[in-house]
């Protein structure tokens, strides 16, 4: 029979092409070419109708068994054909969590910030609590509770950065004592870390700076408590004792009032024209003093039953110190491989 010819043609040529079928772009070629609109196939089915009715019907049996062989054949193969790509996908994602890591830089404190923690370590450990204050702050608390009313020659010290409202950029973190005395009362122990600024810009000014406030009120305070505290902080600070000395000074918030120099880390009085020391062989890194009774007032505490000492300490100038940095400016600068070759020598 002519029919079966065909069918049996159409058959093995299916069953070899599938056999050839190695993705799944060719095995579409080969369900185009055997049931497409004019796949051999459809030609078969079509042509059915041109058959003696006798033969019609076991050739249409027989047809419609192939239609659905080529049919199963096509999805097995093409599940197989899938399943092999996705393996080898899989294999050729998979991660070797073996592998070592790819070399990574590692952070580090900057030498300010890591000043910053450390001397705030000691003075926790002296009993000082940590106070916070605004940057952006009022004159009021900037100035006026400070003993520095509008008039007061000494607001001419501070360079200051106004806002077209009045406020301004607090210089110096001493208005934190008169928020801490506000908040927390007599007695009290503070330190204040933080940013100030002023309109100063040289080798040893920056307009913005870093300063930790202290602030020790109780009854009966010594002088003398004052001056060891101070020492015992910067010889703890920097694990030896560097030459230093307290020389009298003059600030509208402390009555008397000192400032504490230590020795130039450049060059240890030796250079008359020294650029960190200007020659002077000491440099300035804090100033202190008896809290003056107008700002124990100003902070709502009662000047004849407490008294207390105060200090501000520069954070960037102890940072230099104890690390050799003789250019306030590369604090602030972005040049990390000169902090990363071990804070010496001089920036390229
Ligand atoms: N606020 C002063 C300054 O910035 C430092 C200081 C703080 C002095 C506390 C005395 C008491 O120069």
């Amino acid at each position: 029979m002519a029919g079966e010819l065909n069918i049996n043609a159409v058959r093995d040529s299916f069953t070899e092409a599938l056999n050839g079928a190695n993705s799944l772009q060719e095995l579409d070629e080969i369900r185009v070419k055997f049931t497409g609109k004019k796949g051999d196939l459809t030609l078969l089915l079509r042509s059915l109708g041109k058959l003696p009715p006798e033969e019609r019907k076991s050739a249409g049996q027989e047809l419609n068994t192939l239609r659905d062989e080529i049919e199963q054949k096509l999805e097995q193969t093409g599940k197989k054909i899938r399943d092999a790509e996705n393996e080898k996908q899989e294999i050729s994602q998979r991660i070797d969590v073996t592998l070592p890591v790819k070399g990574r830089t590692s952070g580090a404190f900057h030498p300010v910030m890591q000043t910053m923690h450390e001397i705030a370590n000691i003075m926790q450990g002296l009993g000082y609590s940590v106070a916070t204050g605004p940057e952006i702050e009022e004159e009021f608390y900037n100035f006026e509770c400070l003993n520095v009313p509008a008039w007061h020659p000494a607001r001419d010290m501070q360079d200051t950065f106004y806002f077209p409202d009045g406020r301004l950029l607090r210089t110096h973190t001493s208005p934190v004592q008169i928020r801490a005395m506000l908040e927390y009362g007599a007695p009290l122990r503070i330190i204040c870390p933080g940013k100030v600024y002023r309109r100063d810009n040289d080798t040893t000014h920056s307009p913005m700076f870093n300063q930790m406030e202290g602030l020790l009120i109780d009854k009966d305070v010594p002088f003398s408590v004052m001056k060891g505290t101070l020492a015992e902080m910067v010889n703890a600070f920097f694990g030896k004792s560097l030459k230093s000395r307290f020389r009298a000074s003059y600030f509208p918030f402390t009555e008397p009032s000192m400032e504490l120099d230590i020795e130039c880390v450049e060059c240890s009085g030796h250079d008359e024209h020294c650029r960190v020391c200007h020659g002077t062989g000491w440099l300035e890194v804090a100033g202190m003093g008896m809290v003056h009774p107008n700002v124990i007032r100003a902070g709502k505490i009662d000047p004849d039953e407490f008294n207390g000492f105060a200090f501000g300490i520069g954070l960037d100038r102890m940072a230099m110190l104890k690390y050799g940095i003789s250019d306030l400016r590369l604090l602030f600068d972005g040049n990390v491989s000169y902090f990363m070759s071990g804070f010496q020598g001089e920036a390229e």
